[in-house]
C-alpha cells in the first residue's frame, strides 16, 4: 500500500512538474511573443540626444522621436516607419529595395527582436526585422557614443532563400524630421577647389548628393552634409544634423520633403549600377553613417565630430603627428639622389620629423619620369636612385629625421610591366576602347589576387626598409568603363571594389598598427571615415594657395579635426610666407617648398614657426575648435582652439581683403574661462615686422568672451596668430 502511495505521489509530482513545465513554456512563449510585439520604446541615447524607435501597426518599426533627450518618450508617435522598404505602402524614397529569388520585388519588415550592449562609453543597439513571407532578415545597428554625442547607424541583411536575391538599394540609415523649414549645407568642388560650402533651403521633392566616381569618389561631392531645422543654423545657434558616410566609394544622400513637409534623409551606398547579388546565408553589411545633432549650432556639432573622430574615427587620433617636408612641389618627377639627400638636409634644418619622397621613384623598364608610365611597377628606379630606398632611409637617420614614401597601389599604367603581365587585373570593359584618367587605369580590387598584390606593394617596401616611417597613399584616377573581369555578378563590382580596398587596409593596419599614413586622392578626393580609421591624416588639396586654403580648411573643419587635415606651406599663392604659414598652422602644418630658395629671414621665420607649431600642436590638434568669423560672411576669418582645461588657446586671425572703411567689429572669443586671466603672445612674428598692439597684454576671460578683441588689420592678406595662456 505504502509502495502504491509512494508511486502515486511520485507520479503526481511528475505530472505536477510536467504541468508546471508546460505552463512555464506557455508563459515563455507568450512572453517572447509579447516582447516581439513590444510597444516599449527602444531608446538610443547620447549625453544630449535621443533617437527613439517603437513598434506599431502590423509590427512595423517606427522612428518615434529624434531630438534633445527627454525624461520619457511615452507620447512619442508612430508616424514614420524607421527603415522603409520598397514594394509596400510607402511610395516615397525607400531605404531598401530587394528582389527575391522568385522575382517578387517587395520587402515587408516586421519587428523581431532587439539587443543592447554597453561597453564603456559606447552602446550598441541592434534591431532585427523580418519579412513574414520570405526568409530575409534585416538588422538595423546603432552605436551611441555617449560623451561625444555621436551616433552611427548601419544595416545588415541576410537571407535563406534557395537562390540569390538582389539588393537594388540598401541604405545605411534613414532619419525623419518634422520641421517648418529645412536648410541643407553641402560641400562640393573639383580638383584644387575642394570644400565649397553652399547653404540652400530644401523644397518639396528630392535633392540628391551623390558620386559615381568609385575610386576618386569625393572629387565633386564630399561625403558629408548639414541639415538645419526650422531656420538656417549659425555657428552658435539653431538645430542642426551633421552627417557623413564612412565609405570610400559611391555614396548617396537623398533628402526628400514630402506632401506633409516631412523630411526623410536616406544615407548609404549609391545604388547606381550597383544592384548587388547576395547569395543565400551570406550577410551584407552597409557602411556606417555617422551623425550628430546639435541644438546650439554648427560649432557644437563640429566639436562633437572632432571628439568622436580623434577617439574612434582616425588612426591614432589622440597621438602627436609627424611633421613633413615633401618634395613634390619642388621637383615633381625630376630628381636625383643627391637632390633628395639635400632635401633630407632641409627637413633636418627646419626641425621637421619626416622627409616624404613623392611620385617618380619607381619603374625601370618604363621609368616613372612623368605620369604616363610605371604605375604598378613598384621597384625602385636604379638610375635615379642608385643607393636604393635603404640609402635614403639611412641618410635620413644620419640627419636625425625619418623617411616616408608615396605609393598609388590601386593603379596601373598601360605602359607598365604589371599591365603586360596581368591584363586580367585591370578594371575595364571588354570590347571597348580604354579610357584613361591621368593616363592610368584602376586595378580590380574585387579580385583577391589583386588585393594580395596591393597589400604587398606596401608590405614589401616596409619589410625591406624597416626604418620607413610614413606612407602617402594616393589615388588619382576615377574608373571609366568600369567592369570587373573577376566578379561573377558584375554589378557587385562598385561595392566589392571598396570592400576589397578595406580588406587591404585592414591587413596593413593589422600588421603595422601605428604606421603614419596620409590619405590622398589627387588632392582631397578621398577623405571619408571609412578609410580614415587607417590613416593619420589626409591631403586636403593640391591647391595650397593661402587665400584659397582659408575657405577650404574652413569647410573641412566642420567634419574633421585639425590633426587630420594636412596643410603644407608651398610656393602656391601670392601671399606672404607668413600668411601661408599662419594658414597651414591652423591644421597639420607641413612643407612642400624649395627651402634652398629661402632668404635668411624666411629660413629663420620658418624654423621658428616649426618649433612654435610643435609647442602649440597639442592645443591645435586636441583642443576645442571655435569658428568665430566666417570668410563666407566677412572679408576676414577668425578661429581658435581652446584646451579642455581652458588654460591655453591659440587664436588665428586672417584679413582677406577688407573693403574701404569696412566695419570690423571686435571679435568675441569662446571656449575660455570667464574667471581666468589670459596673456596674449603673438607668435609667428616675421623678422622686422612690428607685433600687433595686443601682443603681451592680459585680459580676463570674461572680457575676451563678452567685449572681444580688435583683431583684424587693414592690410589685405595679412594674418596674426596669438597664443593665450592663463596666468592665474
Ligand atoms: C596627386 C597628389 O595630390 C600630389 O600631392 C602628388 O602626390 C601627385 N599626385 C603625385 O603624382
Amino acid at each position: 500500500m505504502l509502495h502504491k502511495i509512494l508511486l502515486y505521489k511520485k507520479q503526481n509530482t511528475i505530472t505536477t512538474m510536467l504541468k508546471k513545465y508546460i505552463l512555464l513554456c506557455n508563459f515563455l512563449l507568450a512572453a517572447s511573443a509579447l516582447l516581439a510585439q513590444s510597444t516599449e520604446p527602444i531608446v538610443i541615447e547620447t549625453k544630449t540626444t535621443a533617437l527613439v524607435l517603437k513598434t506599431g501597426a502590423k509590427q512595423k518599426l517606427f522612428q518615434a522621436y529624434f531630438g534633445p533627450k527627454l525624461a520619457d518618450y511615452k507620447a512619442a508617435s508612430t508616424t514614420h516607419q524607421a527603415y522603409i522598404p520598397a514594394g509596400g505602402d510607402d511610395l516615397f524614397e525607400p531605404a531598401i529595395q530587394v528582389t527575391h529569388a522568385d522575382g517578387n520585388p517587395s520587402l515587408y519588415l516586421q519587428f523581431e527582436s532587439t539587443k543592447k550592449e554597453t561597453v564603456g562609453n559606447v552602446t550598441h543597439t541592434s534591431i532585427t526585422l523580418k519579412d513574414p513571407q520570405y526568409p530575409v532578415e534585416v538588422t538595423l545597428h546603432y552605436k551611441a557614443y555617449y560623451n561625444e554625442d555621436v551616433i552611427t547607424g548601419w544595416t545588415e541583411i541576410v537571407h535563406h532563400e534557395a537562390q540569390p536575391i538582389t539588393l537594388t538599394n540598401i541604405a545605411s540609415n534613414m532619419l525623419h524630421f518634422n520641421a517648418a523649414q529645412y536648410w541643407l549645407t553641402q560641400f562640393h568642388g573639383d580638383w584644387a577647389q575642394e570644400q565649397k560650402m553652399v547653404n540652400a533651403q530644401l523644397t518639396s521633392g528630392i535633392k540628391v548628393l551623390d558620386t559615381k566616381l568609385t575610386t576618386r569618389s569625393q572629387m565633386y561631392q564630399s561625403p558629408f552634409f548639414m541639415v538645419s531645422l526650422n531656420k538656417s543654423s549659425t555657428e552658435n545657434e539653431g538645430e542642426v544634423l551633421m552627417g557623413t558616410l564612412a565609405w570610400s566609394g559611391n555614396f548617396r544622400f537623398a533628402f526628400e520633403v514630402d506632401n506633409d513637409n516631412a523630411l526623410r534623409i536616406i544615407s548609404g551606398i549609391n545604388p547606381f549600377a550597383s544592384a548587388y547579388t547576395l547569395v543565400p546565408n551570406q550577410s551584407f553589411t552597409s557602411p556606417e553613417f555617422i551623425f550628430t545633432y546639435s541644438t546650439a549650432g554648427r560649432g557644437q556639432g563640429s566639436r562633437n565630430m572632432h571628439n568622436w573622430a580623434r577617439k574612434y574615427g582616425i588612426a591614432d587620433g589622440e597621438k602627436p603627428r609627424l611633421t613633413l617636408l615633401n618634395n613634390w612641389e619642388t621637383t615633381l618627377f625630376d630628381f636625383t639622389q643627391q637632390q633628395l639627400d639635400s632635401l633630407i638636409g632641409s627637413t633636418a634644418t627646419l626641425g621637421l620629423d619626416v622627409f616624404l619622397l613623392d611620385d617618380g621613384w619607381f619603374g625601370n623598364k618604363y621609368p616613372r619620369n612623368n605620369d604616363k608610365s610605371a604605375l604598378g611597377d613598384w621597384q625602385l628606379n636604379k638610375t635615379k636612385l642608385p643607393g636604393g630606398i635603404s640609402h635614403l632611409v639611412s641618410e635620413a637617420k644620419n640627419r636625425g629625421v625619418k623617411f616616408g614614401i608615396w605609393v598609388e597601389p590601386e593603379m596601373v599604367s598601360p605602359k607598365s610591366v604589371l599591365y603586360e603581365t596581368h591584363p586580367d587585373w585591370v578594371a575595364k570593359l571588354p570590347n571597348r576602347e580604354e579610357v584613361y584618367y591621368r593616363n592610368q587605369l584602376v586595378l580590380d580590387l574585387s579580385n583577391p589576387a589583386v588585393q594580395e598584390h596591393v597589400f604587398h606593394v606596401l608590405d614589401d617596401i616596409l619589410t625591406q626598409n624597416p626604418g620607413l616611417a610614413f606612407f602617402k597613399w594616393d589615388c588619382n584616377a576615377v574608373i571609366y568603363n568600369a567592369w570587373s573581369p573577376y566578379e561573377k555578378y558584375k554589378s557587385n563590382f562598385f561595392i566589392d571594389y571598396v570592400k576589397g580596398l578595406y580588406k587591404v587596409m585592414d591587413r596593413v593596419t593589422a600588421k603595422y598598427p601605428h604606421l603614419n599614413m596620409m590619405l590622398c586622392s589627387g588632392g582631397g578626393s578621398r577623405l571619408d571615415y571609412g578609410a580614415l580609421k587607417h590613416f593619420t591624416e589626409f591631403w586636403a588639396s593640391d591647391n595650397t594657395d593661402g587665400l584659397e586654403r582659408v575657405y577650404m580648411q574652413w569647410g573641412y573643419s566642420h567634419f574633421y579635426p585639425a590633426n587630420a587635415i594636412a596643410a603644407h606651406v608651398t610656393s602656391w599663392g601670392k601671399q606672404s610666407l607668413k600668411f601661408r604659414t599662419d594658414v597651414a598652422m591652423m591644421d597639420k602644418l607641413g612643407y612642400d617648398i624649395n627651402v634652398s630658395h629661402f632668404t635668411p629671414d624666411e629660413l629663420n621665420f620658418t624654423k621658428e614657426a616649426v618649433s612654435t607649431y610643435k609647442r602649440l600642436s597639442g592645443v591645435i590638434s586636441q583642443g576645442d575648435l571655435y569658428r568665430l568669423v566666417s570668410p563666407y560672411e566677412q572679408n576676414r576669418a577668425v578661429l581658435m582652439y581652446a584646451s579642455a582645461d581652458k588654460k591655453s588657446a591659440v587664436l588665428f586671425s586672417y584679413t582677406l581683403n577688407l573693403r574701404f572703411h569696412e566695419d570690423v567689429v571686435p571679435v568675441v572669443l569662446q571656449g575660455l574661462d570667464e574667471h581666468k586671466t589670459y596673456k596674449l603672445t603673438e607668435v609667428n612674428l616675421y623678422p622686422g615686422i612690428e607685433p600687433s598692439k595686443l601682443n603681451g597684454k592680459t585680459y580676463s576671460g570674461e572680457f575676451l568672451m563678452k567685449a572681444g578683441l580688435p583683431l583684424s588689420s587693414l592690410t589685405p592678406l595679412s594674418s596674426a596668430v596669438f597664443e593665450l595662456t592663463a596666468v592665474d
